[in-house]
């Protein structure tokens, strides 16, 4: 990819993990963090959730959104990224590791594996950790970051996801814990910096946001 745009990709083949929620919450945040920054939201979901998400807001979040990846194999995905007018694309894939994810990784400067806290969850995270190790041999310039997501502080399951992800590969600082506000926001049609603005899902994006900022090596 070129210099000037920054992708992020959201990436995990198992569905329902927080793609989409992670996405549209860490795009919204860091335009309201980073005003200056263009951000857009590609969509390479068929689903579309992101893009119905955001379209149906009623508040303008300052980020575009791009449906990508029409053919569903993403032939076309570097160029249809190129195209956008945006300093950093995050881009909402569908739950899948295909063409579409290969593709994506492929044109990524930063890798977002959100993953659960149960051991089904952690099981399912292990094939995308490992696309994001042989991508990441490829091109050392390239990164990843496992995000701790669902969490329940008062499982042991919870307490425990950071031990286990710690021997994969780097993990957010932020850990999204299990948070109706997350949820909600969708009703609404907006990000969490929108709809709940001070909460704890607003500090844990936020934290998220600046941690992402700065392994992008941005210029602000
Ligand atoms: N941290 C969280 N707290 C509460 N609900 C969450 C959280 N993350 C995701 N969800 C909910 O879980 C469901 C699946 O999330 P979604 O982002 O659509 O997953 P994916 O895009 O990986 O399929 C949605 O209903 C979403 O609102
Ligand atoms: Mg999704």
């Amino acid at each position: 990819m070129g210099d000037t745009i920054k992708i992020i990709t959201v990436m995990q083949q198992k569905g329902g993990v927080g793609k989409t929620t992670i996405a549209v919450h860490l795009a919204t945040q860091i335009k309201e963090l980073f005003p200056k920054l263009k951000v857009a939201l590609a969509d390479a979901d068929p689903q579309k959730s992101a893009t119905v998400w955001l379209n149906n807001g009623a508040a303008d979040s300052g980020v575009s959104v791009h449906q990508v990846a029409s053919d569903v194999e993403g032939k076309r995905l570097m160029d249809e990224l190129s195209s956008i007018d945006a300093d950093l694309v995050v881009v909402d894939l569908p739950p899948a590791i295909a063409a579409i994810s290969m593709r994506a990784v492929l044109y990524a400067d930063l890798i977002l594996v959100p993953v659960g806290a149960s051991a089904l969850d952690i099981e399912a995270a292990r094939h995308a950790v490992d696309l994001c190790k042989e991508a990441i041999g490829l091109d050392p310039s390239k990164k990843f970051l496992l995000i701790p997501n669902r969490v329940q502080m008062n499982t042991a399951a919870g307490r425990e996801l950071r031990d286990v992800l710690d021997k994969w590969g780097p993990v957010s600082k932020a850990t999204l814990c299990l948070r109706v506000a997350y949820a909600d926001a969708v009703m609404h049609g907006i990000g969490i910096n929108s709809f709940a603005p001070g909460s704890p899902a607003y500090q844990e994006i936020g934290q998220l946001a600046e941690e992402v900022i700065q392994m992008l090596d941005l210029r602000l």
